[in-house]
């Protein structure tokens, strides 16, 4: 695999508005799409604490707090910010490719 087949359409644009996070598919890979000012990011999408889409939590800025416990991350770098969270979660290479969102599941 070179590294072009990495990457894999997962949304348009405009689909993704600032300030929102949505669940998309990346194969079988659950990811959550940010968009932070206009910039695109992406993780992987259920916690690293248990069980639940943290798309369907509550985007502050660019924390991501997940809906289940309250669970918080940096979305930009996937770091956990406490108690419940003991460990990060991954993020994704973006990129955009004309009105396409791709990310890298190398
Ligand atoms: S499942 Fe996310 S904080 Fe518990």
């Amino acid at each position: 695999m070179n590294d072009s087949e990495k990457w894999i359409t997962v949304a348009t644009r405009d689909s993704v508005d600032v300030g929102s996070v949505v669940a998309v598919k990346a194969g079988e890979l659950d990811v959550a799409l940010y968009n932070i000012d206009g910039e695109i990011y992406a993780t992987h999408n259920i916690c690293t604490h248990a069980h639940a889409y943290l798309s369907d939590g509550w985007l502050d800025g660019d924390i991501i707090e997940c809906p289940l416990h309250g669970g918080r991350f940096a979305a930009k770098t996937g770091k956990g910010l406490g108690a419940p969270i003991t460990c990060d979660i991954k993020t994704l290479p973006v990129r955009i490719e004309g009105d396409s969102v791709q990310v890298n599941i190398a």
